[in-house]
């Protein structure tokens, strides 16, 4: 009798507690990435943060791991789908492996003049359609971040094509930049970001292709003598969750949580350019990285070079999606 009183009043106690202890409990959003906190990457993550753990009154906690120190390239994707974390931002150079190339159109060199370009595609049809392409991989893409314009680095001066010849160049995962550094003559080498300084410390590559907030962020400059304000192509980035997780919230949380983000990503955009801009001048400062301005006839001759790397990645990227972004952007090939 005693031992059935004593089960009932536990029962009792935990129908009390329970539905009060689930009710406590925020839901958990991991967001990983592989960059440092002080980039246009790692403050658009910490302001979506506060913002969502503020709209959501802390129904929602979300947790930043910066700098590759919780999934790094090569397994972030995966991790994603697995469910072992909610959210990511991956450069658009990095859905190939995923088996959405389409994504590949934005390494495509010179392609974009400027981010006003680059906003017209990725606010617009192509945009949109890129995203429609993750939902059968079990990803939903939630927005588009800046980065800027990609500058090449080396331990020797960079102006003309000629001067790559040989150099074993580190790239993120996608062909058409395996192709660009071909074109210029380098070896191009595939290579998780969390590994490039220690890398470039090594001679295991020569140089590398980045934009300037990341090269600063990553210490670059103790390690590269040279950066080459080339700007022939862009590096962005898709914020990217894990579908089953981002449909199954509730339904006010999800748009508290859309809300932040579109907040958190008229951040990012708005920081971006600046960023880079404040990166080149600290890397003047440190004195140990010459900055190199090209002539323009040093830059048409590295525009030259890349042109063919349009034509060489149609069939891989697509024909329509490469012409929609021509139409968008007035690029002429
Ligand atoms: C790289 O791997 O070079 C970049 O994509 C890193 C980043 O996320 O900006």
């Amino acid at each position: 009798m005693k031992l059935v009183f004593a089960l009932t009043a536990a029962c009792a106690a935990l129908l009390l507690t329970t539905p009060t202890a689930f009710a406590q409990q925020p839901i958990v959003i991991k967001f990983s990435h592989v960059v440092a906190v002080d980039t246009p990457k790692g403050k658009g993550a910490e302001r979506f943060k506060q913002l969502a753990e503020d709209r959501t009154k802390g129904r929602v906690k979300v947790e930043i791991y910066p700098n590759s120190s919780l999934f790094k390239d090569g397994e972030e994707m995966e991790a994603l789908q697995l469910g072992s974390v909610q959210i990511l931002a991956p450069s658009l150079a990095k859905f190939g492996p995923l088996g959405v190339r389409d994504f590949e159109v934005f390494d495509l060199p010179y392609i974009f003049d400027n981010y006003d370009e680059l906003h017209k595609v990725t606010e617009g049809k192509v945009g949109k359609d890129l995203f429609k392409k993750l939902e059968s991989k079990g990803i939903v893409g939630l927005a588009y971040w800046d980065n800027g314009f990609k500058d090449m680095s080396a331990n020797k001066p960079i102006r003309m094509p000629g001067d790559y010849k040989g150099l074993k160049m580190r790239i993120q995962s996608s062909k058409v930049l395996g192709d660009e550094m071909k074109a210029l003559g380098a070896i191009p080498q595939v290579m998780a970001f969390s590994e490039v300084y220690q890398a470039l410390q090594t001679g295991v590559v020569d140089g590398t292709e980045n934009p300037p907030s990341n090269f600063y962020t990553q210490k670059m400059q103790e390690v590269q003598k040279y950066l080459a304000l080339t700007n022939h192509g862009y590096l962005g980035y898709a914020v990217i969750a894990n579908k089953k997780f981002w449909d199954g919230l509730p339904a006010d949380i999800r748009s508290a949580l859309d809300s932040a983000m579109k907040d958190a990503t008229k951040y990012a955009n708005d920081i971006a350019k600046k960023e880079n801009e404040d990166a080149i001048e600290a890397v003047k400062k440190s004195g140990k990285t010459e900055i190199i301005s090209l002539t323009d006839a040093e830059k048409a001759a590295m525009k030259k070079a890349l042109a063919p790397v349009h034509k060489e990645n149609e069939s891989r990227v697509g024909k329509a999606v490469i012409e929609e972004v021509y139409k968008e952007t007035g690029f002429k090939p």
